[in-house]
């Protein structure tokens, strides 16, 4: 386990045997399921949000379908195209890190450096199954435990994130890429759920200090072909927190969907 620094200290963090040590001997045990617990505080609005055992278990089920590969794979395009060796990779809200470890595999000549942090154990759980050699840590968006300047890429899909934590843990000239859901995303799932469903609104995605080198829009059609596939679909998105049980309902009967994707791929450079 490597790539982290004390919450308390700042400090380097160094593995002892299943502990993480900084200078001033602050301790953290790496848990047996795979990760360390760097979190200090929850405050409430982290807690509301992190992800269920059940939220994770559906983002597997339906990541596992292989109907999000297009979209993994223009990502670990663009983090290839920042390749280089050693090089540090960040992953902000990683979750059971479907995409985090299909970019590790694909930098595997590179000897990368690759870490995830989120706020819901269960998902880092999950994580660690994917791929042991992940470095992955509690905490959260908004208080990252990694130093000052230390990564090459950053990436940050469909999770919370504080812009000034990019620009404090990035290199300069350093990558960003995150995903947003364009206006169409999953337009015929919440047309099955709501009576009125709105279109995404989109608001700027320019971030201050950094030059937008590239953005992908991906739209395409996928195919859910079971009722457990489609609740699965469901459940991994906001709606399900969002939804009352009689909206949900809705979907109970419905075994087969054709639905919208709608995503933008947008690659950042921090400016020196
Ligand atoms: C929609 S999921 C996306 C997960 C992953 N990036 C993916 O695309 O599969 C959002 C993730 O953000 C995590 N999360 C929520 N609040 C957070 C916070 N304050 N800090 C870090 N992670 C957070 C959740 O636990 C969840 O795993
Ligand atoms: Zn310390």
């Amino acid at each position: 386990m490597q790539g982290f620094i004390c919450p308390v200290c700042r400090g380097a963090l160094v593995a002892e045997g299943r502990s993480l040590f900084c200078q001033n001997r602050h301790c953290y045990d790496i848990s047996k399921r795979g990760y360390v617990n760097l979190l200090m505080s929850q405050s409430s609005s982290d807690s509301r949000h992190g992800d269920s055992r059940e939220m994770v278990a559906a983002r597997s089920d339906f990541l596992d379908l292989g109907l999000y590969e297009p979209l993994c794979r223009a990502i670990t395009d663009e983090v290839l195209g920042a390749a280089k060796d050693g090089m540090y990779i960040l992953d902000v809200g990683c979750g059971e890190c479907y995409y985090t470890a299909k970019i590790k595999a694909a930098l595997e000549k590179f000897s990368p450096i690759v870490c995830g942090i989120d706020i819901s154990k269960d998902a880092l759980a999950a994580g660690a199954r994917r791929d042991r050699g992940i470095n992955l840590a509690v905490a959260s968006a908004y208080d990252i435990p990694v130093s000052d300047g230390c990564a090459d890429v950053i990436i940050n899909l469909f999770a919370p994130h504080k812009e000034s934590e990019f620009s404090r843990i990035l290199k300069n000239g350093g990558t960003l890429i995150r995903v947003f859901p364009e206006r169409r995303h999953l337009w015929e799932l919440k047309c099955a759920v709501y009576s009125s469903p709105r279109e995404n609104e989109i608001g700027s995605t320019d971030i201050e200090g950094f030059v937008t080198v590239d953005k992908k829009e991906l739209n395409y059609q996928i195919e859910l072909k079971s009722n457990k596939d489609i609740k699965s679909l469901f459940m991994m998105t906001p709606y399900s927190y969002k939804t009352s049980a009689d909206d949900e309902r809705k979907l109970d009967g419905i075994d087969y969907m054709k639905t919208s994707v709608d995503f933008a791929v947008i690659t950042y450079k921090k400016s020196k």
